[in-house]
């Protein structure tokens, strides 16, 4: 019994830890792989398509997903495709999450 809670609450301190440096992560994967061509702010738009920034965290995701599987993306998607080869699943949400904190024009 005593070491079954103690399991429970070494899994919950790592979920929890997970989700902090997800969040975190967002911004420095942004930073990283992003803010080249979509500028600091998100708000630069590349290609035909719209700038990040200002897009809901879902939305972002949705099209990150769709440049990774081939499924989506418009004339230059092949650049993305490269692009979102470097993220994981966690690394899309993350970015994605930190887009949706950016201001953007609306
Ligand atoms: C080398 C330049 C480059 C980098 C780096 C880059 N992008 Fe892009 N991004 C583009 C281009 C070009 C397009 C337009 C692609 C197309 O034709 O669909 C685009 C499109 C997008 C779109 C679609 C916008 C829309 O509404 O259709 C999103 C979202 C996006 N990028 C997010 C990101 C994120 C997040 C990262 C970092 C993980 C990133 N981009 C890194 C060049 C880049």
């Amino acid at each position: 019994m005593k070491s079954s809670i103690i399991i429970i609450v070494a899994a919950t301190c790592f979920a929890v830890a997970s989700a902090a440096r997800a969040a975190g992560d967002g911004k420095a994967l942004y930073l990283e792989h992003c803010a080249g061509c979509h500028s600091k702010d998100g708000g630069k738009a590349a290609g035909g398509a719209a700038p990040p920034a200002g897009q809901s965290s879902e939305a972002v995701y949705a099209k990150l997903r769709g440049y990774a599987e081939g499924s989506g993306g418009g004339k230059l998607k092949k650049i993305m495709r490269n692009v979102t080869r470097k993220l994981d699943d966690a690394g899309m949400r993350a970015v994605s999450g930190y887009i949706e904190s950016l201001p953007g024009k609306r």
